[in-house]
């Protein structure tokens, strides 16, 4: 038997890169999988990659009445929630000179207030125990120009990470972070105005990442796979790095 036959999982922002490749290995373990993401074409695009135990949500994680319609959608069809994994999040530069409050409030809205409320509205669902995986960022340890509001979202949830284990012990519930290093999906291009700006950020985090090299995507989806089943039964309250030492040396 596969080890997450039977279980059901909620990835917001799993029409692409990281959630994606999560959403993909989680089906392909047995899980039946809910994915969420603002645009309702690359979520299409996903569930036909996905192929099949998929049932695609459109919305926005800021938005608590979509966060509502989602949970609602999930109960309808099955009742229950196993595994969340809290992976909708949005980067982009900007510096303490400049940084604007529309920058603040849209950063931290998707990257704090989408995870929390992904979370809380979970938990009525989550029935039978299980396992919330939060994604934060290795940035969130590190100090990289332009990614100060970002950085504090990631600490930040790491932060509320530790208090909901404490808060969710009596219920079975395990919550862990798992925070990525630089890793090879669009969130990467999204920041640059150009190609070349961005593989040339890519060049300088794999010459800084000892392994040489970014990450891939189903490197993460391992991960993630690991902290949502029940090979890592024992493991709760941690941060997860997988960054190829980035964040380690
Ligand atoms: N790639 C990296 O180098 C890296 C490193 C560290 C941490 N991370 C973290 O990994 C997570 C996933 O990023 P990724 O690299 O896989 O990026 P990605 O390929 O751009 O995927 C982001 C996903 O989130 C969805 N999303 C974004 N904003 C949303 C919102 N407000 N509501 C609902 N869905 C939303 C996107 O779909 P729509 O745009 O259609 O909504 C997409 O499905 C993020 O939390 C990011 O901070 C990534």
């Amino acid at each position: 038997m596969s080890s997450l036959e039977g279980k059901v999982a909620v990835v917001t922002g799993g029409s692409s890169g990281i959630g994606l490749a999560t959403a993909k290995r989680f089906v392909a373990e047995g899980a039946y999988v809910f994915i969420t993401g603002r645009r309702q074409a690359e979520l299409e695009k996903a569930k036909a990659e996905i192929g099949k135990n998929v049932t695609t949500v459109q919305g926005d994680v800021q938005n608590l009445a979509d966060l509502d319609r989602l949970y609602a959608q999930v109960k309808a069809e099955k009742g229950v929630v196993d595994i969340v994994f809290a992976n909708a999040g949005f980067v982009e530069h900007a510096q303490i000179f400049d940084l604007t409050e529309e920058h603040y409030n849209k950063t931290m809205d998707i990257n704090v207030k989408g995870v929390v409320f992904t979370v809380q509205k979970a938990l009525p669902l989550m029935t039978r125990g299980g396992s919330i995986i939060v994604n934060a960022s290795v940035v969130g340890v590190k100090g990289i120009p332009a990614h100060g509001i970002y950085a504090a979202t990631k600490a930040g949830v790491r932060a509320l990470v530790r208090t909901w284990v404490q808060e969710l012990k009596s219920k079975g519930i395990r919550v862990n972070t798992l925070s990525p290093g630089a890793t090879e999906t669009p969130i990467i291009r999204g920041q640059f105005d150009s190609d070349a700006a961005s593989e040339a950020a890519k060049k300088v985090f794999a010459e800084a990442t000892p392994l040489g090299r970014i990450g891939r995507a189903e490197e993460l989806a391992n991960a993630a796979y690991f902290l949502a089943s029940d090979e890592s039964s024992y493991v709760n309250g941690i941060d997860l790095h997988v960054d190829g030492g980035l964040a380690q040396v």
